[in-house]
């Protein structure tokens, strides 16, 4: 029988979501044959479930993706905490995505995508729609997964923009702060920081002591070092701001005129060293081009493995890597919860070891 394969990606782009999208439509029309299968795309993630942006897709347009950047379905911030939220255009989302699902006789939906994206596969699969989910995101958050797609790639644009920085802050004997996404995980930014040299890594999981990252910048300055770098990810706050909860800290924020974390902490250390200070900021640099030749393959065997389960009728679930092999967790058991770093992660301690200053000790 014809199976109906509805797709989406969702949240933030990443590279290799095309790669994911391809490995998902080859390996269906391999396992079940081209003429068994239909795959239809739906545009910009939930909002193009919400409104029935729908259509069949020919078996050509997954070929010559593997290595584009982006989506070519297209994606959207779609947030869960609306989603069971009537606004003011009067549209219930769960139920127009339940009729999109019906009307288009899909007998199962892919969506790619992260934290949010998971909570709301688990939303329709506790609706009764037959989802897998696939781990999507440069923040490497997901939990239940050792890695996400997307992560690899955007780990080597932020080593090579702190490499680039390395040449510069040295000519000119400065502290450059490389502000690194992720607002809520630090992998990013400690993966990039340990792969590019930095002196200090600050991330959302280790609350910082300016005084003592600023000691620290002070130590290497004295041992003859004229320069320093400092991986800082867009979510880091100090241990002060650690006492607060989330939304008080954001309006501490603003009412001290902080803009970015990373500009405030420039001009600490700046005026506590006397040692001119810089933010590059490489934002959404660190989402785009072309995947990895690891995240290619990542996301290859992840696709693969949805259409596995796809064959098999295995819903509810979403594809993840687990102590290097590739599996499937159930939504129920992964939705809501993010992967943080462990202040014991064997990269921290691998980072303390050699020196370098995560701002806590
Ligand atoms: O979730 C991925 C991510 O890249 C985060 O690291 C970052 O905070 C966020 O997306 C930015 O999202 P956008 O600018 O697309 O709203």
């Amino acid at each position: 029988m014809k199976k109906r394969i509805g797709i989406l990606t969702s949240g933030g782009d990443c590279p290799g979501l095309n790669a994911t999208i391809r490995g998902v439509a080859k390996a269906c029309f391999e396992l079940m044959g081209e003429e068994n299968v239909e795959i239809v795309g739906i545009s910009n993630g939930y909002y193009g479930l919400i409104h029935n942006l729908c259509r069949v897709m020919q078996p050509s347009e997954f070929s010559g993706i593997l290595t584009q950047g982006g989506t070519i379905l297209g994606t959207k911030r779609q947030p869960f905490k609306m989603m069971t939220v009537i606004g003011e255009d009067n549209v219930d989302k769960v139920k127009n995505m339940r009729e999109t699902y019906k009307k288009q006789k899909l007998d199962c939906l892919l969506t790619l995508g992260g934290n949010g994206t998971h909570k709301t596969s688990k939303l329709l699969s506790d609706e009764g729609l037959n989802v897998i989910g696939l781990p999507k995101t440069i923040d490497n958050d997901i939990y239940g997964t050792d890695v996400t797609f997307g992560f690899h790639t955007a780990v080597d644009t932020a080593t090579d923009a702190i490499d680039r920085l390395h040449t510069t802050a040295a000519s000119h004997s400065r502290i450059l702060v490389c502000e690194v996404m992720g607002n809520k995980a630090g992998w990013l930014t400690l993966n990039a920081g340990i792969a590019g040299g930095a002196d200090v890594i600050l991330i959302p999981e280790i609350p910082y002591d300016i005084d003592k990252v600023s000691a620290a910048l002070m130590k290497r300055a004295a041992s003859g070092k004229g320069f320093s770098i400092m991986a800082v990810a867009e979510g880091a706050f100090d241990q002060e701001e650690a006492k607060l909860k989330k939304k008080e800290r954001a309006r501490k924020r603003e009412e001290a005129g902080i803009i970015t974390a990373t500009g405030r902490i420039a001009a600490q250390v700046q005026a506590a060293t006397g040692i001119e200070a810089r933010v590059c900021v490489p934002g959404h640099m660190l989402r785009g081009g072309s995947p990895s030749a690891y995240d290619r393959i990542l996301a290859t065997k992840f696709g693969v493995h949805a259409a596995k389960l796809i064959e098999q009728e295995k819903y509810g679930r979403t594809v993840a890597m687990v102590n290097g092999k590739i599996t499937s967790n159930k939504l129920e058991d992964i939705a809501g919860l993010t992967k943080f770093v462990s202040p014991k992660d064997q990269l921290v301690v691998t980072a303390k070891r050699l020196g370098v200053s995560f701002g806590d000790e």
